[in-house]
């Protein structure tokens, strides 16, 4: 990977982003001119103390957070130029998102929250395509199984299925582990690289564990609403001494 970054095209452009909030104590400034380029495929860890702004960044890459400033480009649509109707198009067809805390349907069984997207998306074979979604994750037993009948590593297994499950050019992990046992935790990392090893897909997980971060081939950091370091110059001497 030695193409400068000025050739590959980025899946993902943020420029001068930023983001201003007005609450009670007055205007916050979470976002404060964040700039980042992802390239296609490419796998990026996200690390930065709590409150940097790393959930708030991956809602602005997933339309679901409107900047206050500058601009986002992303599976080369502005997110800018689209309205509501827009920004769920766009995310039904190129954006999985896994969250933290799993956000399942609880009234719905495993295999209709898998579905939802397609369904959504108005795939005829959802069911089909929602059931071997679950196979894939191992839990081809469980599909009729509520998520309040499920473990919390099940639970996020469903989740990683509804996400994978559309096959989107991106997928967004905002600490899809946090609420796990280290050997579920374990599981679910696999499972989240192996699906997107065989998809191609852009990967930006945000994570506290560094060991995580470092299976990502860079780790972005981010501190007080900015990147203060993109990551490229450490992979760049990780590519130079893989090459001596
Ligand atoms: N709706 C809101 N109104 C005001 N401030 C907010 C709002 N949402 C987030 N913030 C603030 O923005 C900052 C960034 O929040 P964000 O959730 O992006 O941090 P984070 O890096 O994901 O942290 P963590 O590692 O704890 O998840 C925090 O200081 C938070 O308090
Ligand atoms: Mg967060």
């Amino acid at each position: 990977m030695s193409r400068p970054d000025s050739v590959a095209t980025p899946i993902v452009a943020l420029d001068e982003v930023h983001l201003r909030l007005d609450s009670a104590a007055g205007p916050v400034n979470i976002l404060r001119g964040l700039n980042l380029r992802v390239d296609a495929g490419e796998r990026v860890g996200v690390v930065g103390p709590s409150g940097s702004g790393k959930s708030t960044m991956m809602m602005v890459m997933a339309g679901l957070e409107r900047p206050t400033g500058g601009s986002v480009r992303v599976a080369d649509q502005d997110l800018g130029a689209l309205d509501e109707d827009g920004l769920a198009r766009f995310r039904r067809d190129h954006v999985g998102i896994v969250f933290q805390a799993f956000h399942l349907v609880p009234t719905m069984t495993a295999l209709e929250n898998v579905a939802i997207p397609l369904e959504f998306a108005g795939a005829a074979d959802a069911f089909d395509r929602a059931r071997e979604g679950l196979v894939a994750v191992g839990l081809g037993h469980r599909l009729t199984h509520y998520p309040g009948q499920l473990s919390g590593g099940e639970q996020q297994r469903v989740a990683l299925a509804r996400a994978f499950v559309a096959e989107p050019s991106l997928l967004l992990a905002d600490e899809p582990t946090g609420n796990l046992d280290i050997d579920t935790g374990s599981t679910i990392v696999e499972l989240l690289f192996d699906l997107a090893e065989r998809r191609g897909t852009t990967l930006v997980l945000i994570t506290h564990d560094p060991a995580l971060a470092e299976r990502c081939d860079r780790t972005v950091r981010l501190m007080d609403g900015r990147i203060a370091d993109d990551g490229h110059a450490a992979r760049a001497e990780r590519v130079r001494v893989a090459g001596d």
